[in-house]
C-alpha cells in the first residue's frame, strides 16, 4: 500500500519532533520543513535520522513560513495528503518586543500555506491542521474553555492565533479546505524550548542541585497553567485530521496549577524542601536546609499583560476523537526531571 506523506513546517520544535517519530510509527513518509540558521538546530529530530527502522522516510527541506515562493515549491515537490503548520514565532513574551515578525509568520504564514493549497487547486487533495493556542482565550473569565468560549487574546502572539485561526476557518468555508483548527492548551515534555516556565524550573533547580547555578529568577508566580504532554498532543493532531468532517478541537487536561505549585513540585522532587517568603517581586523560595535563596522574582519575566487562568475543557475531543490525555502533570514533572538529569546542561 502506498504511504501516506505529511508536510511537517516547524518540525524542528517540540512538537514537530513528537509528530514525526508519531507519524513515522503508523508509517507515514515524512518531509519536515526547517529553516536555515547560522548553527545546526536539529538536535530534537537528530535521533529519527540515527533509528534505521525510521530514516529513510524522513526527509527534511528548507523553507519559510515568511517566504510564499518556498511554501508552494514545497507542496509541489512532496505531494502531501497531509499539511501540519506548527511552525511559529511561539513564545508569548517575545511576541512583544518581534510584534510584526510575530504576525507575519503565525498569521500571514498560515494564509500562505491555505493560500498555495488553494491556488494549486489541491483543495481536494490535502487535509491541514492549524496549531492554534490557549492563548487566544487569553482574558477570557470563563473557567472551562472550550470551542464555544470567546476570544480574548492578550499579547501579540495570541493576536497572531487568532487571525491563524479564522483564516483556517475562512478558508474552508469559501473553499472547502479540509482545515482543522487544534486549540492546544499548554503542553511540555523533556525537549520543551529552555525558556518556557517549565523546562526552565526544571534546569535551573537541577542546575542549582549540581552547583552549577546560584539561583532561579522567574516571573509571575500566580498566574494558572493547563499542562499536558506533547507527546499526547501530537495524537490529537492526527486524530482531528482522521475524521470524517473536518471541524476545531479544545485540546487540554481539564487540571489547572499555578507556576509556584509547579515549582513546588518540581522541587520536592528534585529533593529540596523550600519555604517561600516575602509578597510580590520580593517573593522567593529558601531552601530550608540550608536558609539559601533557590527562586527570586525579576521584573524582566513578567509580561506588559498577562494572562492569567487556563483551564481546558476538551468534552468534544473526548467524544468525537475519542482522545484524552494519558500523562498526568506529575509522568510529566518525573520525565522532565530523569531527562535533565541524563542530560545535564
Ligand atoms: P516551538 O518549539 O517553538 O517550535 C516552533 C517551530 O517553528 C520551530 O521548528 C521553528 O524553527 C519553526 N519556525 C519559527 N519561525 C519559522 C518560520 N518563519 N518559518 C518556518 N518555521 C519557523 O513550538 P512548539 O511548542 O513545538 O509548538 C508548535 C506549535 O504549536 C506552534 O505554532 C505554537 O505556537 C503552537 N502551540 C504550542 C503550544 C505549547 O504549549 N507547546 C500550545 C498551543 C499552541 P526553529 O527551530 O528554526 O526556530
Ligand atoms: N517563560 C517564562 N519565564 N514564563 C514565566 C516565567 C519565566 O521566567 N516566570 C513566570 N512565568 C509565567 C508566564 O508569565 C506565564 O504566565 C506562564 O509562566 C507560562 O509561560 P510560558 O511557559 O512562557 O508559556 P505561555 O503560557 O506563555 O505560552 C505557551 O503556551 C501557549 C498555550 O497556552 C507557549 O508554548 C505558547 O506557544 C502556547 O501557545
Amino acid at each position: 500500500m502506498k504511504k501516506k506523506i505529511a508536510l511537517i513546517f516547524g518540525v524542528t520544535g517540540q512538537d514537530g519532533a513528537y509528530l514525526s517519530r508519531f507519524l513515522l510509527k503508523k508509517n507515514y513518509k515524512v518531509f519536515g520543513v526547517k529553516r536555515r540558521s547560522s548553527i545546526i538546530n536539529t538536535q530534537r529530530i537528530d535521533d529519527i535520522y540515527r533509528d534505521i527502522n525510521l530514516k529513510s522516510d524522513f526527509v527534511l527541506l528548507y523553507g519559510d513560513l515568511t517566504d510564499s515562493s518556498s511554501i508552494s515549491h514545497l507542496i509541489k515537490k512532496t505531494k502531501p495528503n497531509e499539511i501540519y503548520n506548527l511552525a511559529a514565532q511561539s513564545h508569548v513574551k517575545v511576541s512583544f518586543e518581534v510584534p510584526e515578525y510575530s504576525a507575519d509568520v503565525n498569521s500571514l504564514g498560515t494564509l500562505r500555506i491555505l493560500d498555495a493549497i488553494k491556488n494549486l487547486n489541491l483543495e481536494k487533495k490535502i487535509k491541514f491542521y492549524q496549531a492554534g493556542t490557549s492563548e487566544m482565550f487569553g482574558r477570557t473569565k470563563e473557567k472551562f474553555q472550550n470551542e464555544k468560549t470567546q476570544f480574548y487574546p492578550a499579547s501579540p502572539y495570541g493576536v497572531s492565533k487568532c487571525f491563524a485561526h479564522w483564516i483556517t476557518v475562512n478558508y474552508r468555508e469559501a473553499y472547502n479546505i479540509f482545515a482543522c483548527n487544534g486549540i492546544l492548551f499548554n503542553h511540555e515534555s523533556p525537549i520543551r524550548g529552555e525558556t518556557f516556565v517549565t523546562r526552565k524550573i526544571i534546569q535551573g533547580l537541577i542546575r542549582i542541585k549540581n552547583g552549577n547555578q546560584k539561583k532561579l529568577f522567574l516571573g509571575n508566580l500566580y498566574s494558572k497553567r493547563d499542562w499536558g504532554h506533547a507527546k499526547d498532543y501530537v495524537e490529537a493532531m492526527w486524530k482531528m485530521l482522521q475524521q470524517k468532517k473536518p471541524d476545531d478541537y479544545v485540546i487540554g487536561t481539564g487540571k489547572t496549577f499555578t507556576i509556584k505549585e509547579f515549582a513546588n513540585r518540581a522541587a520536592k522532587k528534585i529533593g529540596f524542601k523550600i519555604k517561600w517568603i516575602g509578597k510580590g517581586i520580593n517573593e522567593k523560595a529558601v531552601d530550608i536546609a540550608n536558609n539559601k535563596v533557590l527562586i527570586e522574582c525579576k521584573k524582566r519575566y513578567f509580561r506588559p499583560v498577562e494572562v492569567d487562568y487556563l483551564k481546558g475543557n476538551a468534552q468534544k475531543a473526548k467524544k468525537i476523537l475519542k482522545w484524552s490525555p494519558k500523562n498526568s502533570i506529575d509522568n510529566l514533572i518525573d520525565e522532565m526531571i530523569e531527562h535533565e538529569l541524563k542530560n545535564p546542561s
